[in-house]
């Protein structure tokens, strides 16, 4: 459980998280994909539980986010939603579920919010997608922003890399940024960009941004759940902390089990009926 108890368990609402951010409270957020790991990191004290299309890569094993469909995003959130009380769940909408056009875009978040029961929705990219963006907002439902690195694009960037570095790329982020506030975003996902833009993004709009890869000047932080719990130990970018390592203790656990099963040691009489 986190040491800050104030509030622990109190719903957490894209309302409160403005109110965390004019406040100075930095906001907690983890990925998660399935109802117990989901129930683990709510009881924690989680402030936002994003069901991201990172599943694509640490639950399917696929290389990219894009053959993620809209189908699996609600059968993960769905999971997702029942093993949470108090963090506010974002499910991402996966590629190709709203860049074509507004109406479909809105067609897919109203599916993920009537199917999934998550309480909002995160879109990757800013100018070109800003009628879908409206469209979905329009309908009551809350919209996370994406920009910097945005995994959906990864056939266009070709790399990985820290994105806005030029300035031309850094002045259309913040025009984005401004954009995603002025329409009606509640909060902005900045992810792998220079720490001192993310600062003055997060300074120059009124909404949250939260950061991964994009430094301490952020209105808080995201990271994917299998990295920083050290379940997935192939991914070690430099912005990642490793506050566990779960692949060395589920090796030893399973070995111990392995040699427990083939000595005849498990189980025991007290194992079974
Ligand atoms: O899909 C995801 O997990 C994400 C985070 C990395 C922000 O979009």
């Amino acid at each position: 459980m986190s040491t800050n108890t104030v509030d622990n368990k109190r719903k957490v609402t894209t309302a409160r998280l403005l109110d965390m951010k004019q406040r100075g409270e930095k906001i907690a957020m983890l990925t998660a994909y399935d109802y117990s790991m989901a129930k683990l990191i709510d009881e924690a004290g989680i402030d936002v539980i994003l069901v991201g299309d990172s599943a694509s890569n640490v639950m399917a094993g696929n290389m990219t986010t894009l053959p993620m469909t809209l189908d699996q995003m609600i059968y993960h959130a769905k999971s997702v939603v029942k093993g949470t009380e108090r963090a506010l769940v974002v499910c991402d909408m996966p590629f190709g579920t709203y860049q074509g056009n507004p109406i479909e875009a809105l067609a897919s978040a109203i599916r993920i919010m009537k199917e999934s029961h998550a309480e909002a929705v995160k879109m990757e990219g800013g100018a070109e997608i800003r009628e879908s963006i409206e469209r979905i907002l329009s309908a009551g439902i809350p919209v996370m922003g994406h920009l910097g690195l945005t995994p959906q694009s990864i056939n266009k960037f070709g790399t990985y890399a820290v994105r806005a570095k030029e300035e031309r790329e850094a002045e259309k982020l913040i025009a984005d940024a401004r954009m995603l506030e002025e329409i009606g975003c509640f909060a902005i996902v900045l992810e792998k960009i220079p720490a001192a833009l993310a600062a003055r993004v997060s300074k120059e709009v009124s909404i949250p941004t939260i950061g991964i890869g994009a430094g301490n000047g952020t209105d808080g932080q995201v990271l994917v759940m299998h990295d920083m719990l050290g379940i997935n130990k192939g991914f070690s970018p430099k912005f990642l902390r490793r506050y566990a390592d779960l692949s060395t203790i589920i090796n030893e656990a399973v070995g111990h089990y392995i040699d427990d099963v083939k000595s005849s040691d498990f189980p025991n009489e007290n194992e079974q009926y």
